[in-house]
This record gives C-alpha cells, sequence and structure tokens, in this order.
C-alpha cells in the first residue's frame, strides 16, 4: 500500500532535516501507529503520505514515498486524496459547510461522480460513521466526537483504502474520543481500511495496533509489535513517549524479577497479580 524509501525532508528555511532516512512499508488493511515526542517529525510524516509535502509544503526532498504504486512527487495531491484519506487534530479547521449532509458531499461533488452515487456514498458515509440522523444540522453545533466523526466521513466518502490521522483526538473530550478511536477500529477490522495513526493514548494503541514506529528527531529509531516495542519502556520514557500504565507497573514489575514481561495490558497485568497473590 505504501512503501518510503530513503526519505529525508527539511521544510525550506530549516536548519535541519525534520525526516531522516526513513524506511517504511505499511501493508494492505494493516493499522500502524506511530509514536515520538513533539517536533519527532510524526505530522510531517503524514504528509508525505497524500503529498502535500512535497506538492504544497516546500522543502528539501529526497527519496521517494510510494502510494498503491504512484510515486507522490509525480502524482498530484487532488489524485492522491482518492487513496489516501487524512484527518487532521483540529475538526474545526476542515469543516465549512452549512449543512453535514453538504460536507460530506462537497468533497464528491469534484469527482465527477453522478447523483445517485453521490446520494449513496453520503448515506454510507454517515451511517458508517453514526451520524445518521444529523445531516441538516449545521456543523459548528455538533459535539467535538460528532466533528471528528463528520470530518473522517467526509474523507470517507471518497472511499480511499487508506486513512492516516494525525491525533484525530487530542482536542476531544473523553466521550469524543472514545467515539472517534472506536469508529478507526472499525473501520479498520470491518472494511480493511489501511490505518495509519498518531495518537497518545498508548493504552489504545497497545491493544489495536498491528504495528508500531517510534521517531525520534526525525529518524526512525524502533519498529515492531505493540508488544515488541512496550517492553522496551525505559528506552520509549527516555524519548518522552507516554507508557500505558499497566505496562509501566509491568515494567517495575519485571525490574524485581516478579514479572517475565513488562508489556501487558490491563487485563494481563490483573491476571499476573492474581497469579502470584495465589502462589
Ligand atoms: N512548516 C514548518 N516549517 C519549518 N519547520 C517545521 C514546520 N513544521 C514543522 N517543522 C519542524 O519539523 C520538526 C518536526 O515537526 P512535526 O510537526 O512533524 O513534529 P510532530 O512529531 O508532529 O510534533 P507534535 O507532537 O508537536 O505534533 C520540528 O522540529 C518542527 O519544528
Ligand atoms: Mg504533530
Amino acid at each position: 500500500m505504501i512503501r518510503v524509501e530513503e526519505l529525508s525532508f527539511k521544510y525550506t528555511g530549516a536548519k535541519e532535516y525534520s525526516l531522516k532516512n526513513i524506511n517504511l512499508k505499511v501493508k494492505k488493511g494493516e493499522f500502524l501507529g506511530i509514536l515520538g515526542a513533539s517536533g519527532s517529525g510524526k505530522s510531517t510524516l503524514c504528509l508525505t503520505f497524500n503529498g502535500i509535502i512535497p506538492h504544497s509544503i516546500k522543502g528539501e526532498f529526497n527519496g521517494n514515498v510510494f502510494v498503491q504504486g504512484y510515486n507522490t512527487k509525480e502524482a498530484s495531491v487532488a489524485e492522491l486524496s482518492k487513496l489516501v484519506g487524512l484527518v487532521l487534530q483540529n475538526p474545526d479547521s476542515q469543516l465549512f459547510n452549512m449543512t453535514v449532509e453538504e460536507e460530506v458531499a462537497f468533497s464528491l461533488e469534484n469527482l465527477g461522480l453522478d447523483v445517485e452515487e453521490i446520494r449513496r456514498r453520503v448515506y454510507w458515509s454517515l451511517k458508517i460513521t453514526g451520524l445518521e440522523g444529523l445531516e441538516n444540522e449545521f456543523p459548528p453545533n455538533l459535539s467535538g466526537g460528532q466533528k471528528q466523526r463528520l470530518v473522517i466521513a467526509s474523507v470517507l466518502a471518497m472511499k480511499p483504502q487508506i486513512l492516516v490521522l494525525d491525533e484525530p483526538t487530542s482536542q476531544l473530550d473523553p466521550l469524543g474520543r472514545e467515539q472517534v478511536l472506536s469508529l478507526i477500529t472499525l473501520l479498520n477490522k470491518e472494511q480493511s481500511i489501511t490505518i495509519i495513526l498518531v495518537e497518545h493514548n498508548t493504552e489504545y494503541l497497545f491493544d489495536f495496533a498491528d504495528r508500531l514506529i517510534v521517531l525520534d528527531k526525525g529518524e526512525l529509531v524502533m519498529e515492531g509489535k505493540p508488544r515488541e516495542v512496550f517492553e522496551e519502556a525505559g528506552f520509549l520514557r527516555n524519548l518522552g513517549i507516554k507508557i500505558p500504565t499497566s505496562v509501566k507497573i509491568g515494567a517495575e514489575l519485571k525490574k524485581k524479577g516478579l514479572l517475565e514481561r513488562a508489556a501487558l495490558n490491563d487485563r494481563e497485568l490483573v491476571d499476573a497479580i492474581r497469579t502470584f497473590l495465589k502462589g
């Protein structure tokens, strides 16, 4: 689906490269989580997947990004947007129509689809994001979680196979966050949409991501299954990455020789504690 080869990028006017020699492959249907401290290059990497970098945001771009075989240097952002949907932090900056329905239809109107197909896609997108019944609402009146799901609906209406989400829940309250994260899981597991997610809720990534990559100062410094990555709790903490509470406790217990593995989720940690309380 995505192949990144020796990718380096420096913003115009910046001193340092924001991405350094990144190599990465993302398979069809995979759920990839991106971890890294502030400024490590997570957003910059996300912007290379649909060609915003290098087409709209300029700089020194070396290496290649291929999306479903297209080299992003050669394809346009409009073409790439049909393959890769991008969802950002702040839903307000991505909503500008008068009704929920128009918001979703808007992105489709330039695709040259017939009216029936547009109607079908709007209906499907609103249904899957749980927004049916709100077609005539004014988007600014929605809750934070509904707004972000509306952004996702309007991106999904383009039928992309890949969804890239850059901290989509960071401005939401706990309920909104929960709604958006369950939607992401559903899109990945039931619609087989490839997901690339930047998210600070590492508990969620632990449970649902297939693979994680860790960025540090523009470099890809670690890659693996969540369980492998979180086993290195000390390394992640030194990079300024939030570690699931169960893994923090697990790491302490491992240090004391009470556990063999630190990377446990809540349920596994409770089971482990029960076992040594019994023993
Ligand atoms: N438009 C820009 N012009 C110049 N430098 C930039 C620009 N955008 C980001 N940078 C720099 O690139 C580096 C990576 O930034 P990026 O926004 O990708 O990090 P991030 O991991 O997404 O951080 P955060 O967690 O704060 O969102 C930082 O050093 C940042 O200052
Ligand atoms: Mg960012």
